[in-house]
This record gives structure tokens, C-alpha cells and sequence, in this order.
């Protein structure tokens, strides 16, 4: 069966990872979840002292991009794949409100993007892969055959990251969530290279009043439709 590149891109937390897992599931396909690659970084970063409070050594973290070795490995239990670093599983550890603090100013340095991309796009030269983040549709599979690319209003995200933040046990009020939601919201889009917009040919769904389920059915409907 022909086998395609579904690129879902979008604001932070409009919810494309839930629906990219759950649609890579449903194709039997592999799902990347780029953000991670940069939170994986970024949390290098932070724990090699090159960003922090007031401070970014970013031609150190330029320096030091050899020795940062991101893989992914599927979870069976959870069933997805998870994030390590260095072979150590950073999976839980990179959805900090610290890291989603650091992670757009390392996501703006270009040696980090050209690194990160050579690797997303190896990945996925067998097609059969639902990759999400922010540059999928126009700089990593400008030619992918289906590129979504998800909204929601800055509240409904906030809203629903805050919830999920407070269920893992993190301790911290709607308005810092809300804060980091629409930062990163203006750096991701005024970033110099590669910025978050729609490419001209992704299809655009608000998902601010739809379920998972509705969201899954519209997308699987679009993916059989190219198959
Ligand atoms: O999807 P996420 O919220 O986990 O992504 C974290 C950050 O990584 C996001 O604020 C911007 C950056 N990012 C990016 O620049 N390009 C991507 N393809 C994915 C994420």
C-alpha cells in the first residue's frame, strides 16, 4: 500500500501530538514529535549551565552540538516513543515549565534547527510517518502529502496545558501557563529561521470545540483520501 508524509503543524499546545499519536496509530505509522528533539536540546543546554536565568551561551551550545545524540524508542506500555539523550530517557523531564521557558530561544539558533532537521528528514525517507512541530509543512517535507496545520484560541491552550501540568503534580498558576503559551507563541512565529506559518497548502482546523475523536475521524478521513 502507498505510503505517505502527513506534517502537522501548529501553535504549542494545540493538542497535534494526542491527534498525531493517535493517527500514526490508526495508519500504523511511525510518529515523530519534533518538539521534543528541541526540548531535548534545550534541556542539555540547562543542565550544561549554556542557558539559565538571564543568561544564553549559544556559541557554546553550537560548540557542543556533536556531543548531543537524540534517539527515539518505543514505549510498548505506553505506546509511543520516547525521547533519550545521550541514551538516557529524558521523555518526562523535558515537559517542565522550565524547559517549555528555554526551548523557543534554542529553537531560534539555526545550527540547532540544521541538525535537527538532517535527522527528521532521515527519518523519514521510507514515508509511512506522521511528524509534528512547527516547520514540518515548509521546511522539513515541504513536499509531504498531507500537511495539517492546527489553532486553537492562546485560552483554550493554556487552559488545557495548565490541566495537565496540575495532574502531574507541577505546581504553578493558569496566568505563568498562560505567559508561556503566548511567548512562545511570538517567538516561534518572529523566529528569523524557518517561523511557525501555515504553508499555503496545509489544510487549517481549529480544534478549539472539537474532540479528539472528531479531530481523528477529519484526519483519517484526509490521509485515506491520499492513500
Ligand atoms: O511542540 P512543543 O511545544 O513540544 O515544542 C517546543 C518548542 O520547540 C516550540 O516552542 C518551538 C520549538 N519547535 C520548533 O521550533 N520546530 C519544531 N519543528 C518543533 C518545535
Amino acid at each position: 500500500m502507498k505510503k505517505i508524509i502527513i506534517a502537522i503543524d501548529g501553535f504549542s499546545s494545540t493538542g497535534k501530538s494526542t491527534i498525531a499519536k493517535q493517527l500514526a496509530k490508526s495508519l500504523n505509522y511511525i510518529y515523530v514529535d519534533t518538539g521534543a528533539m528541541y526540548r531535548a536540546v534545550t534541556y542539555f543546554a540547562f543542565h550544561n549551565q549554556l542557558i539559565g536565568e538571564g543568561f544564553f551561551h549559544s556559541e557554546k551550545l553550537i560548540k557542543a552540538l556533536d556531543d548531543i545524540h537524540i534517539t527515539f524508542k518505543f514505549n510498548k506500555e505506553l505506546e509511543f516513543a520516547e525521547v533519550y539523550l545521550n541514551g538516557k530517557n529524558i521523555e518526562r523531564d523535558i515537559r517542565t515549565l522550565k524547559i517549555s521557558k528555554y526551548v523557543s530561544p534554542v529553537a531560534t539558533i539555526s545550527d540547532v534547527r540544521q541538525k535537527l532537521v538532517e535527522q527528521q528528514q532521515l527519518m523519514g525517507k521510507d514515508k509511512g510517518i506522521v511528524m509534528d512541530g512547527r516547520d514540518i509543512g515548509t521546511v522539513v517535507f515541504p513536499n509531504a502529502e498531507l500537511k495539517i496545520f492546527m489553532t486553537a484560541s492562546a485560552e483554550t491552550r493554556a487552559k488545557r496545558r495548565f490541566k495537565e501540568l496540575l495532574e502531574r503534580g507541577h505546581n504553578l498558576s493558569y496566568d505563568e501557563v498562560l505567559e508561556n503559551v503566548t511567548t512562545r507563541d511570538r517567538i516561534d512565529s518572529t523566529r528569523k529561521d524557518s517561523p511557525l506559518v501555515k504553508a499555503k497548502d496545509a489544510i487549517e482546523i481549529d480544534n478549539s470545540n472539537l474532540t479528539i475523536e472528531a479531530q481523528l475521524e477529519r484526519l483519517l478521513k484526509l490521509a485515506k483520501a491520499m492513500l
